[in-house]
């Protein structure tokens, strides 16, 4: 018998990473070796005390049980504190914050919430595909908003406000794949904008905590936020737990109680040994967030020198870097005239390195490559003298 998937289903188009990494299958399966830039998921290990107490609470027979859909609520308490620390926000663990199984689970599942069917979405274009495939299983309709280097890779909402009336207008600063931060007018800007025309802000700040020297803002650092806005954290790009799947929503009530009833019906939440080994390492990331040393001043130490290693061979590519000093994304131009999945090719062909095409993340990506420097850098060592 053969059956056929839901329209909602087949609107989606392929997970783009699938894509890359049946490319790189293909290559190690030829027996080259792979310089692989492709997906974001950082090779170093998790930080190593959240790895212990993880072994320790793994065996603690009060966390085998179903944890509590919300989060834990001493979990949810540090992560007000952190709120507090680092952006100098106010917030109630009870009423303010979800914990998420990875900040995507919550991503995908928003607009269940708040979108019926036909209802308009904005999403930035190129993007984070799961503003889009969210939108779609819930009904909705995505109308995209380019991010161009003309302007300053942000999104001119207002443009789209002439002709649309949507629901949810997400943002990504710092923005995967582009690797640029928002200034502050425009997160003042939008607020204005979602009071006046009655939007939901849905802001992904997956990537806040990686950057060089000018730490990136919330929305929330900004008045007006909390009465329209939700923000989504992952601590899989923090402490390096992509595998472990925890992250958490800050943000307006109703919407995050609206979150909150969605997960309540599909998911049980992410495991409390997980949560309360991530608490340990915020505990911890607070009590060291103003020091030059400690777990993620490494990180964004050894990120900062990557960028620095890749962005000085990118010319012999006939590719320009987006200036930036966030994420560990390189939006890469061409200047020799090939498209996206033209120079991927030639890159695979030549060297075997592997990249995002710019329009796997949207038809605004064309022009660009992302490389992703979650690669060792012992691989960065040997291609740069390899095409030297
Ligand atoms: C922009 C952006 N948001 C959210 C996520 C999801 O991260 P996680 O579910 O691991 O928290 C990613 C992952 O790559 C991302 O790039």
């Amino acid at each position: 018998m053969s059956f056929n998937f839901s329209n909602k289903i087949n609107k989606v188009p392929p997970y783009l990473f699938a894509k890359i990494d049946a490319k790189k299958k293909e290559i190690v399966a030829s027996g080259k070796r792979v310089f692989d830039f492709g997906v974001g998921d950082p090779d170093l290990p998790t930080w190593d005390i959240v790895i212990e107490k993880l072994k320790e609470y793994s065996s603690n027979i009060q966390y085998h049980q179903y944890p509590s859909y919300m989060g834990d609520i001493v979990f949810r308490e540090t992560i007000a504190e952190y709120i507090k620390k680092r952006f100098n926000v106010n917030v109630l663990p009870e009423k303010n914050i979800i914990v998420l199984i990875g900040s995507k689970e919550g991503i995908a599942h928003f607009p269940f919430a708040f979108v019926n069917q036909g209802d308009i979405v904005f999403s930035p274009d190129p993007a984070y595909p799961v503003y889009r495939d969210g939108t779609y299983f819930a009904g909705g309709d995505i109308i995209k908003m380019p991010l161009l280097e003309k302007n300053n890779f942000l999104p001119d909402v207002e443009y789209f406000l002439k002709k649309h009336n949507p629901k949810i207008v997400w943002v990504n600063y710092p923005n995967n794949p582009i690797g640029v931060t928002a200034p502050d007018d425009f997160y003042k800007n939008l607020i204005e904008l979602a009071h006046k025309y009655k939007f939901i802000i849905a802001s992904d700040a997956a990537y806040i905590e990686i950057y060089e020297n000018e730490k990136p803002r919330s929305i929330f650092e900004f008045d007006g936020a909390m009465d329209v806005a939700i923000e989504f954290h992952s601590f899989s790009k923090m402490f390096d737990m992509t595998g472990w799947r925890v992250g958490f929503a800050v943000g307006n009530e109703t919407l995050i109680e609206g979150l909150g009833k969605i997960k309540k019906s599909i998911d049980s939440g992410s495991p409390t040994a997980i949560q309360m080994a991530t608490k340990y390492g915020l505990e911890n990331f607070i009590s060291e967030m103003d020091n030059d040393n400690g777990f993620m001043q490494d990180m964004r130490r050894i990120y900062a020198n990557r960028r620095k290693k890749i962005g000085s061979i990118l010319d012999k590519f006939n590719i320009e870097p987006t200036p930036s000093h966030s994420t560990f994304y390189i939006w890469g131009k061409m200047l020799d005239g090939l498209n996206s999945e033209e120079k991927v090719a030639e890159l695979i062909e030549k060297y075997q390195i592997l990249l995002s095409p710019g329009t796997g993340f949207g038809e605004s990506g064309e022009g660009y490559v992302r490389f992703s420097l979650t690669i060792s850098d012992k691989d960065i060592d040997d291609l740069i003298q390899i095409i030297k």
